[in-house]
């Protein structure tokens, strides 16, 4: 019995017990020519990878880790704003699964009582005119549990079952997928402000104080807004500065 009712996300499925990045695999199968919707799904990663060069712990069965390809016919201006669009999929997805307050940190994490449940890498292949094609890298956290996992969990992780809540992965992954192709269809068909407000009502860091964090160098201020890029808008009390993803990590000041 199926449980998947997307029209295009899914159709093609690689299914790999272990592979060192789904990320990678997919990039691999978007360069021959893998059609809008291919996914790549691993049981574990042994080196995932994280936004900022960071890792992402994604141990066999312990969740869900899956790369989506698209071949959005957006200008490459706009592809920074798919990361948004994976986030407001994911959680709408997660929070129709029995975890009703979870929330989106800017960019894109998705937080569910201040940890971290959901990670998303968007890769992009671009020239100046047009997309070739872009990786929507998603790590949903399912059954690690603190004790198995201390370090993850000292990071600041979190998984379902940590949070006393049992989802199949299967229905999981199902759930995000129509969520991410209904947003994606969002964007094409309404453009991406809408999404932005999509995006804002699922937000946890609007109105928040938070810290920017820029190599070594560090200020706070509040979270404003994010504008028509994306970017996160931070009054420091003397300047509103603009925030561009992947430059910088934001922290609760
Ligand atoms: C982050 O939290 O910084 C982003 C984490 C992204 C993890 C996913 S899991 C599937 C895909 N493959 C990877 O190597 N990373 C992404």
């Amino acid at each position: 019995e199926s449980v998947l009712h997307t029209k295009n996300f899914g159709r093609h499925i690689v299914y790999m017990e272990s592979t060192a990045s789904t990320n990678e695999v997919a990039k691999e199968l978007a360069r021959k020519g893998a059609e809008e919707g291919s996914i790549v799904v691993a049981e574990e990663q042994r080196s995932g990878r994280g936004r900022l060069q960071r890792g992402f712990y994604s141990p066999f069965a312990k969740g869900i880790w899956f790369s989506l390809i698209l071949r959005p016919d957006f200008f490459p201006m706009e592809a920074s704003k798919s990361t948004l669009l994976a986030a407001v999929g994911v959680c709408r997805a997660v929070r129709s699964l029995g975890l009703p307050n979870a929330a989106i940190k800017w960019p894109n994490d998705i937080m569910v009582n201040g940890r971290k449940l959901v990670g998303i890498l968007t890769e992009l292949s671009a020239s100046m005119e047009k997309i070739d094609y872009i990786i929507m890298g998603i790590g949903i956290n399912t059954g690690m549990e603190r004790a198995d996992f201390p370090e993850a969990f000292r990071e600041g992780a979190t998984s379902f079952r940590a949070e006393g809540v049992h989802v199949s992965r299967k229905t999981l992954l199902a759930a995000v997928l129509s969520e991410l192709e209904k947003e994606y269809a969002v964007a094409e068909t309404e453009g991406f402000a809408r999404v932005l407000d999509n995006w804002r009502n699922l937000s946890c860091t609007l109105g928040q104080s938070v810290r920017v964090v820029l190599g070594t160098n560090s200020y706070t201020g509040k979270a404003v807004d994010i504008d028509k890029d994306g970017c996160l808008l931070v009054d420091t009390g003397n300047e509103v500065n603009r925030v561009i993803a992947g430059d910088v990590s934001i922290r609760p000041a």
